[in-house]
């Protein structure tokens, strides 16, 4: 682990963009893949998640080709997908394990996939229940709760599900199988979670409805590729959001965010912290709200944080936890018992790296206390091989008394390859 200055000699200061939003750059490729025509996605995420997905549509036939950020894909509609011979292999990647089983049980061939040793232990009898009552055939390990699986696909029908669990990979998953099956398919939320598919759909042409919480598709014939512009990630941003407003002196603007309000709990509990946070040059693209977040520092307090805000920051709580370390008195974060079920169970990997560097904060049953203000210290800590417990671990070493040791950071290259790159432009000596 690469030593950083310490908070009595540094501030955050500048201006930079961090890369492209990783839910949004995975929907582009699954929609580019299966249109007709050719899809360009410029600010595309170049990280191990997204190329899961990339690779998943190669192994299909489909053209994709790269040049840095900017994808090409020449798409022959969900006729031209060629049955996989081998098997799928997702990775660490959930949004591609969720998003492609509701694609897949659409196509009429059979696919067996598998992932990482992470992917195999996270559940997926969430999307395999829906897809089931929609006419998929699936068999795998667990009574079909893990993977690996293999799928029997086509011949689907539509269905009305009231969602169990507030997820945008479980919504995505049935939608995506709707817009190849009979009849309509509706999904019914109780809390909004992200909506990118829905803005995607239709921006490629889908049959789309959007009433409150009810998200309706039709079988939707030929889509039509288009090109897609990917924002900033919002959960990229919040790492050096929080490093900016923890560390007395920082001033920072991080431009082109996508701030889909499905995505930006974050900034609502920055300022409701205290922290001094505005929005600039706020734009739509392809559905997409975009802005330039400008933080300053200022002097925070304990919130509690709970209910239909959660899935609207729920990538973000690691770092969020941090935060109301620095934060006067109390911040309880309840209703995210989702966190047990993510890349490792970050309730548990939360509290554990806090606590081994002195932090007051205790696991709850769906969430933590977390008292505060608390000068941390160095130590050595897990990453748990977690891509956002790792970048949090590495934002709490800039404010430690001393070294922090992280066991391993290579996890970082899931959702943010230029992490340290672009951390380290923006600490300025004070
Ligand atoms: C994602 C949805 C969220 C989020 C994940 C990406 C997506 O998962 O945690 O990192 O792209 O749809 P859930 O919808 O399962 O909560």
């Amino acid at each position: 682990m690469p030593v950083l200055p310490n908070q009595d000699s540094i501030r955050i200061y500048g201006s930079l963009e961090v890369p492209g939003d990783k839910s949004i750059s995975h929907r582009a490729v699954i929609l580019g893949s299966i249109s007709k025509g050719t899809t360009t996605i410029n600010n595309f995420l170049d990280s191990e998640d997204c190329m899961r997905t990339v690779d998943a549509f190669r192994l299909m036939g489909v053209e994709i080709k790269k040049s840095g950020n900017t994808l090409q894909i020449d798409g022959k509609g969900k006729s031209g997908l060629e049955e996989p011979l081998e098997p799928i292999y997702f990775g660490n990647s959930g949004t591609t394990a969720r998003l492609m089983l509701g694609l897949l049980t659409s196509l009429p061939f059979s696919s067996l996939v598998y992932g990482d040793s992470s992917l195999v232990n996270r559940p997926m009898d969430r999307v395999i229940v829906p897809l089931a009552k929609m006419g998929g055939k699936f068999i795998g390990r667990k009574q079909t709760n893990y993977l690996p699986i293999a799928l029997d696909g086509g011949n689907l029908h539509g269905i009305t599900y009231h969602m169990p669990v507030n997820s945008a990979q479980v919504k995505s998953a049935i939608l995506l199988a709707g817009i190849g099956a009979k009849g309509v398919t509706k999904v019914i939320e109780s809390y909004p979670t992200r909506n990118h598919t829905e803005n995607m759909l239709r921006a490629f042409g889908a049959n789309i409805k959007v009433k409150h919480n009810e998200i309706e598709v039709n079988a939707s014939g030929v889509l039509r590729g288009t090109d897609v512009y990917v924002p900033g990630d919002i959960s990229s941003a919040a790492f050096l959001l929080t490093a900016a407003a923890i560390i007395p002196g920082s001033s920072l603007i991080i431009k082109n965010v996508g701030i889909n309000e499905t995505r930006s709990g974050v900034i609502e509990v920055l300022e409701e912290m205290g922290a001094s946070i505005s929005i600039e040059n706020k734009t739509v693209v392809g559905g997409e709200l975009l802005g330039d977040i400008h933080i300053e520092y200022r002097a925070l307090s304990g919130i509690t944080i709970e209910g239909e805000i959660i899935p609207r920051l729920i990538d973000e709580i690691p770092i969020i936890a941090l935060l109301a370390t620095q934060a006067e008195g109390k911040t309880i974060i309840r209703n995210a018992e989702e966190l047990k079920v993510k890349e490792t169970d970050r309730i548990q990997a939360i509290v554990d790296v806090l606590t081994s560097l002195g932090a007051h904060i205790d696991a709850t049953e769906d969430g933590m206390v977390i008292i505060g203000k608390s000068t941390l210290k160095g130590g050595t800590v897990k990453s748990y091989h977690d891509h956002r417990i790792a970048m949090m671990a590495v934002i709490a070493s800039l404010i430690t008394e001393g070294n922090v040791t992280i066991d391993d950071l290579s996890s970082v290259s899931i959702s943010y390859p230029s992490f340290m790159n672009d951390l380290k432009a923006v600490i300025q000596k004070a």
